[in-house]
């Protein structure tokens, strides 16, 4: 399943933030999303918690970093919040589930320390040295062209650690948090810098390990869309009289030509079922 983890030692610098508008644009996009969360925190609990019914559907699962780091079973797609403060056992479990980690960093320097501990950590995992999990970091809260930028930018490329993109501080993504919503939710009017900002992020995603199959290549099961309920004529003959909007939602079961058994060979030709 494909999977991308969003890690920092550090608390604060906003991979639940990141976590939920991932989530919600490939939510979007068609992609059958399920939302992990390995913080007892459960911030993601208390978002997903918080969405409206009216926006595309996203599975939350939640687990910690002693036991399974992802869902066994059921789950297409991933994004996995992680507690701040993973290294170790911890961080090497989600770098063996995890095809893509972003680390976010802000402008200050703590963030830069903690990140550069993790990306040491993390760059000699198996593998991330071979190139089947792809990690990367990004600015947030972090003005493009500042000077804060250019600092974090050099700082990654010191540490040869590849660098997206920066995402503003703004109060769209408190906004959107606070509503169960994302960036993607709201309208594009509003949102049109950070979707500009957010580009690369997504591209890298996208032709990564994050890659959305063709929607119809999806089954209808693991889209949460509900498949045509297979129901014998007889039965859909008298549902549209019960609820005519039903209708739409059975398919008629063939009927097959009865079965010749041994038993009904005795029973005289005109009063078997006719066949055909
Ligand atoms: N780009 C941003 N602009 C403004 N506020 C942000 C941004 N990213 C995160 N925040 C805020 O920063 C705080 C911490 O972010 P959060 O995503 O919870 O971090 P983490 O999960 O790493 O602890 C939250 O209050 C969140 O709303
Ligand atoms: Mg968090």
């Amino acid at each position: 399943m494909p999977t991308v983890a969003l890690v920092s030692r550090k608390g604060g610098c906003g991979k639940s933030t990141l976590a939920t508008n991932i989530a919600a644009y490939f939510a979007r996009e068609g992609a059958p999303i399920t939302l992990g969360d390995l913080d007892h925190q459960q911030s993601m609990r208390v978002w997903l918690k918080r969405r409206p019914s009216a926006a595309p559907a996203i599975t939350g699962w939640f687990g910690d970093t002693h036991g399974s780091v992802r869902p066994t079973m059921g789950a297409s797609h991933l994004v996995l919040d992680t507690p701040g403060g993973l290294h170790g056992l911890g961080l090497a479990k989600v770098a063996v589930v995890a095809d893509a980690i972003l680390i976010p960093v802000s402008g200050s320097v703590f963030d830069r320390e903690a990140a550069s501990d993790c990306w040491a950590e993390l760059r000699a995992h198996p593998r991330v040295v071979s190139g089947r999990c792809q990690v990367a970091a990004l600015g947030m809260r972090l003005d493009r062209r500042t000077q804060a930028e250019d600092v974090a930018r050099d700082w990654a490329a010191s540490i040869g650690l590849p660098w997206l993109c920066s995402l503003r501080g703004s109060q769209i993504y408190v906004r959107a948090v606070e509503n169960g919503l994302s960036i993607f939710d709201m309208p594009a009017s509003v949102t049109a810098i950070d979707r500009e900002q957010w580009e690369p992020l997504l591209q890298w995603l996208h032709e990564g390990a994050f890659a959305v199959p063709d929607v119809d290549e999806v089954p209808a099961y693991a889209r949460g869309v509900p498949s045509r309920l297979p129901v014998s004529p007889a039965v859909l003959r008298v549902l549209p009289r019960l609820n005519p909007g039903d209708a739409a939602a059975f398919e008629p079961i063939p009927e097959k030509p009865p079965a010749i058994t041994a038993f009904s060979r005795f029973v005289p030709r005109f009063l078997r079922p006719r066949s055909g």
